[in-house]
């Protein structure tokens, strides 16, 4: 059922998610592990038991059992290790990598680019084409160029922001034609597509952050096939097969298991999708060439995202208006010492740094459907009406 938090009207679930009831009941029952998983006594046993059921439940939920898996404290750390992490793997064995990313990834892929170009890796960014599609010809012939002996390539699942889904599909097939080693940035997945957790074995790594399906903050998992090349990042204790030290989190990690079972038990994707695509067509329907959403001609989309840039309209007014009324929306463009930053991903579809900065992103929750749908576009029409 669709919760109204403190009586808030938050569509921005492409930004995180409020707990799921489950792990809120959880939660407020006090009975949650808290001992250190290496401890023999009885606590630290529960707290391993508690881990371990865990991994294989979302081993299983996302139909990986061959995969190895390691918790971390969310998507930014599960990149950076799984990108950093194959990149020094390959230097160990004087291996030069081609590391490829497209220009629409999020930073946490992008900004390590640098840091593997001053390390002696090859980047190369791969343009998106005008509604945020992969051009997968042309990615393969670029792919297909690289001297490396080693090539790792990041594929975003779904994009956060416009809310575009390339194909898992599409990776297999690159992998098959290349050879290439693939990271999937799966973050914006589940809950927000159909078959959020069918995953392909084929593809070599795959990273989640729990907090964007109902999980507690700082924790994530990442998927990795037991011959990716990797080394991890953060070293120490051992913990987790070697593949992530640092004391683990039996608390964070019942959270997800406990998210995911409720997404697995109640999510509705046509019914979501349908309220989601009924709002849509009325703010087009009443705004006719005053609006534009920004992946309306993408091959796949998303669920629960609308991406759209309103023309005409101050965004600070509207954005203000919208938070005095208790709707919360994300914005596509980063704010910075009070100055709008124009949208990267709508730059990378073609769009002006005018339009890029007057974007707005509507993200509902799984349980999101057709009787809020209607009174939440009256009220969104009303308040974008009632401004110059
Ligand atoms: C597609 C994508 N990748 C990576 C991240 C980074 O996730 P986190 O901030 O949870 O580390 C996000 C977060 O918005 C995302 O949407």
């Amino acid at each position: 059922m669709e919760r109204s938090i403190n009586k808030i009207d938050y569509f921005d679930y492409n930004a995180t998610s409020p707990l799921a009831l489950t792990v809120s009941k959880w939660l407020s029952s006090g009975d949650v592990p808290f001992a250190n998983p290496a401890s023999v006594y009885r606590s630290g046993r529960y707290s391993k038991k508690i881990i371990t059921e865990a991994t294989s439940f979302i081993k299983e939920s996302f139909g990986l059992l061959g995969h190895e898996l390691f918790f971390h404290s969310g998507a930014t750390e599960g990149i950076t290790t799984s990108i950093l992490g194959f990149a020094a793997s390959c230097k160990k064995k004087d291996k030069k990598i081609d590391f490829f990313f497209s220009n629409c990834d999020h930073p946490a892929v992008s900004s390590l680019a640098p840091i593997l170009q001053n390390d002696g890796s090859s980047i190369h960014q791969y343009n998106v084409e005008r509604y945020g599609d992969v051009d997968l010809d042309e990615l393969v012939r670029r792919v297909q160029k690289s001297t490396s002996d080693k090539i790792l390539v990041n594929f975003t699942y779904v994009n956060n922001e416009s809310g575009v889904v390339w194909p898992l599909a599409l990776a297999k097939e690159l992998k098959r034609l290349t050879g290439c080693y693939i990271h999937v940035d799966a973050v914006q997945a589940p809950g927000k597509i159909k078959e959020w957790n069918r995953l392909l074995p084929e593809i070599d790594a795959y990273t989640f952050s729990a907090h964007k399906f109902g999980a507690i903050k700082g924790i994530g998992f990442t998927f990795v096939r037991k011959d990716f090349p990797f080394q991890p990042l953060l070293i120490g204790g051992g913990q987790q097969n070697g593949m992530r030290s640092g004391t683990e989190n039996p608390m964070g990690v019942h959270s997800v298991k406990l998210a995911l079972e409720e997404l697995k038990n109640d999510f509705n994707f046509e019914e979501m999708n349908s309220a989601t695509r009924y709002i849509e067509a009325e703010l087009k329907r009443e705004l006719g060439t005053n609006i534009v959403i920004a992946s309306d001609g993408s091959k796949n989309r998303n669920g629960n995202t609308i991406f759209m840039i309103l023309k005409n309209k101050k965004m600070d007014t509207l954005l203000a208006a919208l938070d005095i009324n208790g709707i919360e929306v994300g914005t596509g463009s980063a704010c910075s010492s009070g100055n709008r930053q124009p949208s990267k991903v709508l730059l990378a579809y073609g769009f002006s740094e005018e339009e890029a900065k007057s974007a707005i992103r509507l993200s509902f929750s799984p349980q999101f459907r057709m009787e809020q749908a209607k009174k939440t576009a009256e009220k969104l029409l009303k308040l974008i009406k009632s401004l110059s």
